[in-house]
């Protein structure tokens, strides 16, 4: 079986990953400071730090690496786009090479804000880029760093992650709908929704179909790919729905009014696309992979909560 290197084990999408990948081969996971959720040592792998990625992939040899870690701060990236650059972009010109030299498939994250959002129609992996923020722009210069370092690869662009635990919009709205009658919410900005959980699924698809397979088939699907929740929504309408839910399940005692407010009302340090919504018919076409209505996504991430003690 292929020896997978996780980086960022410890996020949204890198701890699903290691809950869902046992089948697909050893795992090693890393993070930035060699601790999992819990408190277990794994791996340590600080992406500012040139030469770690490189140093740690070297080192283990393994046939996939998935690189989940990635600087996620949209906002605070705008006083520090540097970081953001160096962990976003340059680190996966390391990572690309190490992996191009231990002969080993890269799968790596990128986000929908490399769209300006303006398209009017979901964007398709070839639309013009053009990032409207410093997190975009470093994300974008990831995606062409591990393109241009000849590592097979896959860029995985995905939106709006969310789940049952780590930091995200679900989360922030069940706190603020426990104290406050009402919440005011941005209603002008269009996107998916997309689990954790569900981004690790299909990755783990991935790995089986692509990355431990035959080297020629790999190298000719590298490229990028939109990996998103079908159907698209706006932050507010989002939000009434996770609390909707959440009081439906027992996990809020009655749902706060949402009041839908315009981008303009809710100044934010970054500028976020207006209608991000990713075309995902790449993805089905290339590998079968079809992926569920972002309501449904919610229904399994809110009984997930509720079902816990
Ligand atoms: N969150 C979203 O809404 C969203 C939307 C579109 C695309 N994406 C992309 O999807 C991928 C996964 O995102 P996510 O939501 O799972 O992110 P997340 O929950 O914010 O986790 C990011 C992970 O990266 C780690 N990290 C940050 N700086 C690091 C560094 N210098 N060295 C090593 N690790 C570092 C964090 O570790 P610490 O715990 O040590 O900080 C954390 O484990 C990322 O590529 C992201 O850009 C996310």
């Amino acid at each position: 079986m292929s020896r997978i290197l996780v980086l960022g084990g410890n996020g949204q999408v890198g701890f699903e990953l290691l809950g869902q990948l046992a089948a697909s081969g050893p795992v090693t996971a890393a993070t930035r400071d060699g601790r999992l959720p819990g408190g277990v040592a794994c791996a340590r792998c600080d992406l500012a730090v040139e030469g770690e990625a490189a140093a740690l992939i070297a080192r283990e040899r393994p046939a996939v690496v998935i690189n989940a870690a990635a600087y996620t701060a949209v906002d605070r990236a705008e006083d520090e786009p540097e970081l953001a650059l160096r962990v976003n972009g340059l680190a996966l010109a390391e990572i690309g090479a190490a992996a191009r030299a231990a002969g080993a498939a890269v799968i790596h994250y990128s986000t929908d804000y490399v769209f300006p959002g303006d398209a009017g129609r979901p964007c398709r992996e070839d639309d013009a880029t053009g990032p409207r923020s410093a997190y975009g722009e470093s994300k974008l210069a990831g995606e062409q760093a591990l393109a241009a370092s000849g590592a097979d690869h896959l860029v995985l662009r995905t939106a709006w992650v969310y789940g049952a635990r780590g930091h995200n919009f679900l989360r922030t709205m069940l706190r603020l709908g426990a104290e406050r009658d009402e919440l005011r919410v941005v209603d002008d900005q269009h996107g998916a929704p997309t689990p954790a959980a569900l981004i690790a699924a299909a990755t783990v698809r991935l790995v089986d179909a692509w990355a431990t397979g035959d080297r020629e088939a790999r190298a000719a699907r590298s490229g990028v790919y939109h990996l998103a929740s079908a159907g698209d929504t706006t932050w507010c309408r989002f939000a009434r729905a996770i609390l909707e839910r959440a009081a439906a399940a027992g996990l809020l005692s009655r749902a706060p009014q949402v009041t839908a407010i315009a981008s303009h009302a809710f100044p934010a340090r970054a500028v976020r696309p207006a209608y991000s919504v990713l075309d995902t018919a790449r993805l089905r076409a290339t590998f079968g992979i079809d992926l569920p209505g972002w309501e449904a996504g919610l229904d399994r991430v809110v009984s997930e909560l509720a079902a816990r003690p």
